[in-house]
């Protein structure tokens, strides 16, 4: 049997999307990247905002019509939903789309390949397994981890115990449950002999990472030691667990990526108290201090979310000034968009105007564009080691790639190969990218 898969939002789902094929290939099953030679299309699914879940919904019209099309042909196709959305919907996307025939959330992918042979033996029936009670963390499955020929994706710690008050993810993606550090290890070890350069550890929240005894501090200094040829990058961290010893252990190996991404969500105190968040825009400045104390060309990038319940053009003003304080690297910003089951959906009011939501996220849009520039600009002048990680999409004279911090880089191509290192000297930036030259290969 043929599988076709389509992955849709975050990197935890990239992942998860090579955990499936890896537990569908050694069943047996092909996989396609044509749509229409597959026996099951499979889309892996977000549910954090509205945006996506609505891009998902579309495409999955889209693919309903060709499953009509082809039955006239008698070919059978068979639809399913795996991911946040699935666990999300659960029972009510059957009742409603009578058109999908699996649904499996984020802790079955074991039981996908026995799921679909039971949908091919009995075409009529449905299959549901959207328990999140199991603890998988998929310890023995060796996903091939890759988002491109340079980097690798490795989950550390999978669902969160946070419960922000506007956030899905505790839903969709069940309690914390950290991974055996022994998997983690040998994972790394199988990607750098496959000749991976880069590893990104992922994690709702790394820092709650805890397996007894070992905190994420002490697995990531595990981590940099075991594989010191390769370069280690980790996401994303909750604001108010990032340790001193975490910021050491960074600061230590220069192996590690010299980059946090720390979510504000919101500059407000009491913005952060309705989401639950446990620190406030004070704390947060602090905690960004530390981290600027210890190593101060660190970059730092962010989550903003405008619009949240109750928001007031004071409690926006207090964004802009956090994000004056400290000007992330970047950031990924938002309108607040209700999520169903949460809290933020049950007891607060989503009363900000669609209009004002987009008016602040504007602004702060453009806030953080300048600020970009701004930190980007630091960078000239200086000599840097940058992993080349492939040709220039613009400009196939030039090679892109990333320096210590995660920034990107374009210079002309050089006699290296792409996952090799540079050092380039940094002469000019655009909004979003360094230009750089080469000085000396190594
Ligand atoms: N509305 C808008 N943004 C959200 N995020 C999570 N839930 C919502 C929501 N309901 C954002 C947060 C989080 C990022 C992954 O997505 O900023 O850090
Ligand atoms: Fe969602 Fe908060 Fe957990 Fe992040 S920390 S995944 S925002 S509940």
């Amino acid at each position: 049997m043929k599988f076709y898969i389509e992955t849709y939002g975050c990197q935890m789902n990239i992942y998860d999307s090579e955990i499936i094929c890896s537990i569908l290939l050694k069943a047996g099953f092909i996989k396609t990247s044509t749509l229409k030679k597959a026996d099951i299309i499979l889309l892996n699914t977000c549910a954090i905002r509205a945006k996506p879940e609505q891009k998902i919904l579309n495409r999955l019209m889209k693919i309903r019509c060709l499953k009509s099309k082809l039955k006239k042909t008698n070919k059978q196709i068979k639809i399913g939903i795996v991911g946040c959305l699935a666990t999300h919907y659960k029972k009510q996307t059957l009742e409603k789309f009578n058109f999908i025939d699996l649904i499996v959330g984020p802790d079955s992918y074991k039981n996908l390949p026995k799921m679909i042979k039971k949908l091919k033996k009995e075409p009529k029936k449905k299959e549901i397994d959207v328990r999140l009670a199991n603890q998988e963390k998929y310890t023995k499955i060796i996903p091939s981890g890759l988002i491109n020929r340079i980097s690798a994706l490795i989950s550390i710690i999978r669902g969160c115990d946070n419960m922000c008050t506007f956030c899905i993810v505790p839903f969709s993606r069940g309690r914390e449950k950290s991974r055996n550090p022994n998997s983690i290890l040998k994972e790394c070890k199988i990607l750098y002999k496959k000749g991976y350069k880069e590893i990104i550890l992922l994690g709702q929240n790394v820092d709650s990472y805890f397996f007894k005894p070992l905190k994420f501090f002490q697995l990531l200094e595990l981590i940099a030691l075991t594989v010191p040829l390769m370069r280690i990058r980790f996401l994303t961290s909750y604001p108010s667990n990032i340790s001193k010893n975490l910021v050491e252990v960074v600061k230590k190996h220069s192996n590690i990526s010299k980059h946090f991404h720390i979510p504000l969500q919101s500059g407000s105190t009491r913005i952060l108290a309705l989401m639950r968040r446990k620190y406030s825009g004070e704390e947060f400045l602090l905690i960004i201090k530390m981290i600027q104390n210890i190593i101060p060309d660190c970059s730092i990038s962010s989550d903003i979310i405008t619009g949240f319940c109750t928001e007031t053009q004071e409690d926006h003003r207090e964004t802009l000034r956090i994000m004056n304080r400290i000007k992330f690297n970047f950031s990924y910003m938002f309108k607040y968009s209700s999520r169903q089951g949460t809290y933020a959906e049950r007891k607060l009011k989503d009363d900000v105007p669609n209009i004002l939501k987009i008016r602040r996220l504007n602004e702060i849009i453009s806030l953080q564009k300048a600020h970009s520039f701004y930190r980007l600009k630091e960078n000239i002048g200086k000599i840097q080691n940058v992993l080349i990680e492939g040709i220039s999409k613009k400009d196939d004279k030039y090679y892109y790639g990333r320096n210590y911090k995660n920034d990107i880089i374009v210079f002309p191509k050089t006699t290296s190969k792409i996952g090799s290192y540079n050092r380039i000297k940094i002469i000019n930036s655009t909004f979003t990218t360094l230009i750089g030259v080469l000085t000396a290969e190594i």
